[in-house]
């Protein structure tokens, strides 16, 4: 047999869709499996979304569209930029692609070389260092740590560049720590980055979902920083379109044609349909969001509440997105029966075995120590996960 591609090979599968997976299998084997594995809200696309979309099915709106996405779909892009983010760009500054996860693996295609360099910090996403690996780039990893709410301290990121460095990967809110970084914390990553011949990247898809009067800030916005700066947005999250596969990207226009002409050459535009539905998503008056986020924060409030009174458990308060991100290693070299906890995959196993919840190991993410509870879930659900965690941590000894 001739060899596959050693590239592609070395690719990891998503390890969050792969906990998903299983869970899904064994739901489906008849196990009652509570999951908060979940990176999508639990509500339904709200309803002016759909009825802008089966507006475009009838007006037969089903045929290929621009690449870069339809002319009314792209001036809204531009307007929300600015509204939301003080953002200022010009139709040639956009990209539309089939999900934020397109529009990142486009835009890092566009920037990377073989050896450069893409620092980020962990706990990261994970399909980030996998991205980067397939533009045959290096990823750099800053280590973040609970007692800092996992934020970088910008002497981190001043020792991790080098001559390489190619791309900062910046993510804020975080998935999956829902740390959000404030605008002086930005400001002074920023002064790291404003004498340096550096790209960033911004992942921004998290924006919207933000807690205790958070304020979203862009590092794009930054005079300095906006030429190198690309701002990756979607509305898988904020309007609860995960299957819609809506993303985009906003920077400079050179970098925005390259990311282009390589989507030209694989997916070409973005489902005109989902697109239709997404313009009339980002022309909503955000009633929708604010009932969303008002439901997660209850949520959030009862979680973290209720995981930072076990003892064992550290966990700090996330300020946006939808995810607790708690370390579990007080529990390592415990076991119950025959199961032994040894790191965040066989604390995962047991719950998921013995307890029948489902979380996320934080190894997945770069941070072993961790696991990740998604409260993309009901509030029973939640109610009846947190007790049965507790439950089956008073029997590992
Ligand atoms: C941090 C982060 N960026 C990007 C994405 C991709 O979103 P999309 O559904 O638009 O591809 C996700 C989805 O989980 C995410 O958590």
């Amino acid at each position: 047999m001739t060899e596959y591609s050693n590239l592609i090979s070395s690719i990891e599968e998503s390890k969050t869709l792969a906990i998903t997976s299983l869970i899904k299998r064994l739901q489906a084997e008849g196990k009652k499996i509570l999951s908060f594995s979940a990176g999508e809200p639990d509500f339904n696309t709200p309803e002016y979304i759909k009825s802008a979309a089966i507006s475009a099915i009838r007006n037969n709106q089903t045929k290929y569209t621009p690449v870069q996405g339809t002319a009314k779909f792209i001036e809204s892009i531009v307007e929300k930029f600015n509204k939301d983010n003080n953002l200022f760009f010009k139709n040639e500054n956009i990209l539309v692609s089939t999900g934020a996860k397109q529009s990142l693996y486009n835009v890092m295609l566009a920037l990377c070389n073989p050896g450069d360099e893409v620092i980020m910090q962990s706990p990261y996403w994970v399909s980030y260092p996998e991205i980067t690996k397939i533009a045959q780039a290096k990823p750099v990893i800053i280590n973040t740590d609970i007692k800092n709410n996992f934020k970088i301290h910008p002497d981190q990121l001043k020792e991790a560049i080098t001559e390489k460095t190619k791309v900062f990967l910046f993510n804020t809110p975080s998935n999956p720590t829902g740390t959000v970084y404030s605008k002086s914390e930005i400001l002074d990553l920023a002064e790291v980055l404003i004498d340096k011949d550096i790209f960033i990247v911004s992942d921004e898809i998290y924006e919207k979902i933000l807690f205790d009067g958070e304020k979203h800030f862009s590092i794009g916005s930054i005079d300095e920083l906006k030429n190198r700066t690309v701002t990756i947005n979607g509305v898988s999250k904020a309007f609860a379109m995960t299957g819609w596969r809506i993303g985009y990207a906003g920077g400079n226009k050179d970098i925005i044609k390259l990311a282009k002409n390589l989507q030209s050459q694989s997916t070409s535009n973005a489902s005109s349909i989902s697109q239709a539905a997404a313009n009339a998503a980002l022309n909503g008056d955000g009633k929708e969001i604010s009932k969303m986020v008002e439901e997660f924060n209850l949520r959030r409030n009862y979680i973290v509440k209720e995981l930072q009174s076990i003892e064992g458990i550290n966990c700090t308060t996330p300020k946006g997105a939808f995810y607790t991100f708690f370390d579990v290693s007080n529990y390592y070299n415990k076991s119950f029966n025959d199961f032994a906890v040894i790191d965040s995959i066989s604390f995962c196993n047991y719950l998921i075995n013995e307890a029948n919840i489902g979380l996320v190991p934080g190894v997945a993410f770069g941070n072993d120590n961790c696991v990740r509870m998604s409260y993309a879930a009901s509030m029973d659900d939640i109610k009846e996960g947190i007790s049965r965690l507790k439950e089956f941590l008073l029997k590992l000894n």
